[in-house]
């Protein structure tokens, strides 16, 4: 089959196509003159003689010429109808065995009514019935080829799969996408980017699991939690995580169920349906790691196949070394913490609380209603918000940077979306704290003031590049005052 897959194919192509046509041309044009040249050629032939074996020669350089001609253009065709057309209609390409059929069968056609022309007198369809030994020959030399042939031929008929299905084949597994389908066999490429090629004779003998491209296809994934953890709320944190990884369809909702109460906890499954299968095993390992993440910031626990006992003393203000110590040495390097005394830096610790995410997982999400900032503990976040339609990232905030301070400090919803951009722990301070801190610190509600304004301008700045640059910080101070009951 030509597929002209690069510019040099198509132009052999047509020189080629070119070259015949102008031999067959000059051939019609001047076989009275060709045969009169051969004949005097042709040493020792009796005129009437070599009359007939110069017509011979020339109607064998006929038959040649045109069967090449014929040749290419049902390659031509092949090409136009099957590359172009039924890759627009359909989208991919049509399988080879379909492909390789048509070409034999309009080549076929052609060559009967050429050879019929050029020799009216033979009967060519009887010269191929008649000879039952050649069919007999040929028939026990081909059994195996002309075997996956007609299988191939009967699995296109049934169509139970494409090219570009994921598929399973067999007692043996072997699973991968189809990439091919021709004479003798289905191409696939497995997940460890192996060839597997499968008879199309086996192919239809063995079972097959076909996960077809344009289906929405389900998954499983498994976990366990403590006895101790909601059903309910398990249920709820993982179906959110989940429905936000990528790959997952957004069309139907995953679902999250019980499927034993083990001896060491309960088991559940979540099904979700997922956009492109021949990802799902890079889908699968993002869903375990959500739920991972989330488990983290619920408070939920994997349960552990073991009776052991643990016996969990923990304390957040564990003194420097521990992880509450981390905390206040993070907080107490936080520009707008650093007028706290050691005692409220300590007391800020004691009330933050530690999450983590995954990267690509969305902290904070415009528009939401917001009661806490957030410190980044370890990793970085980036500040996105919507141009057009698509994530714009306006700033990049690492260890130590704080987000979330404008919904905490004036009430309003958020501004921004915060998105983890690798594994970044945060730890979360609410309102009830903060305002304890303004109490002992009034001052510091003039510097945040100007925080908020100076990132107010900067968003501002993004949307509407003409929009002047004014301090209203005059005005968010006063706010945060009123929302906070701050009196001066
Ligand atoms: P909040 O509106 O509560 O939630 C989104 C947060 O993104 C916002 O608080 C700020 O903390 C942060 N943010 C918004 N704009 C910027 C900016 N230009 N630079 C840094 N952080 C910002």
């Amino acid at each position: 089959m030509i597929r002209p897959r690069s510019k040099n194919s198509l132009i052999l192509f047509t020189v080629a196509a070119a070259s015949v046509v102008l031999a067959t041309a000059l051939v019609f044009q001047f076989e009275p003159r060709l045969v009169k040249f051969l004949e005097t050629r042709m040493p020792g032939s009796v005129p009437g003689d070599s009359m007939i074996s110069a017509m011979a020669v020339i109607n064998i350089l006929k038959l040649v010429l045109l069967a090449v001609l014929a040749y290419l253009f049902v390659r031509a065709l092949n090409s136009l109808i099957f590359g172009l057309a039924f890759r627009f209609r359909s989208g991919f390409e049509a399988p080879t065995l379909v492909r390789n059929i048509f070409s034999i069968v309009a080549f076929t056609i052609l060559f009967f009514l050429i050879f019929s022309r050029i020799y009216p007198g033979v009967n060519l369809g009887a010269l191929f019935t008649t000879s039952a030994i050649f069919g007999v020959i040929l028939g026990l030399a081909l059994q195996d080829t002309l075997g996956n042939f007609f299988a191939g031929i009967s699995l296109q008929a049934d169509r139970p799969f494409q090219v570009g299905d994921v598929i399973t084949v067999g007692a043996q597994k072997h699973s991968g996408i189809i990439e091919e389908i021709t004479w003798r066999a289905i191409k696939i490429r497995t997940f460890q980017n192996h060839v597997v090629l499968i008879n199309n004779s086996s192919a239809a003998k063995e079972p097959l699991e076909v996960c077809p491209r344009e289906n929405l296809n389900a998954r499983l994934v498994f976990f366990n939690t403590l006895y101790t953890d909601s059903p309910a709320k398990t249920i709820h944190v993982v179906r959110e995580a989940v429905r936000e990884a990528d790959n997952v369809s957004p069309k139907i909702s995953p679902i999250v169920r019980i499927r034993n109460l083990a001896d060491s906890g309960v088991e559940y499954e979540v099904k979700y349906w997922i956009d492109d299968y021949a990802k799902f095993n890079d889908t699968d390992a993002l869903v375990r790691q959500r739920i991972w993440y989330a488990f983290r910031r619920a408070g939920l626990n994997f349960a552990y196949p073991t009776r052991t006992l643990h016996v969990e003393r923990k304390s957040r203000i564990a003194g420097p070394d521990g992880a509450g110590g981390a905390i206040v040495e993070r907080l107490s390097a936080v520009d707008i913490f650093a007028p706290l005394s050691a005692d409220e830096t300590a007391m800020l610790a004691q009330s933050a609380m530690s999450h983590i995410f995954a990267p690509g997982e969305t902290v904070i999400r415009a528009g939401d209603p917001g009661s806490s900032m957030f410190v980044v503990h370890k990793g970085r976040v980036c500040v996105q918000i919507s141009e057009n339609g698509r994530p714009l990232t306006v700033a990049t905030l690492n260890n130590g940077d704080f987000f979330g301070e404008m919904a905490l400090f004036t009430g309003e919803p958020r501004t921004a979306n915060i998105v983890a951009l690798e594994e970044t722990e945060v730890l979360e301070i609410g309102h009830e704290a903060m305002k304890q801190v303004f109490q002992t610190n009034p001052d510091l509600v003039e510097s945040l003031s100007h925080i908020i304004a100076e990132r107010r301008q900067g968003l501002a700045a993004r949307v509407d590049s003409s929009s002047p640059q004014i301090d209203e910080s005059a005005g968010i101070l006063s706010s945060i005052r009123r929302f906070f009951g701050i009196i001066r």
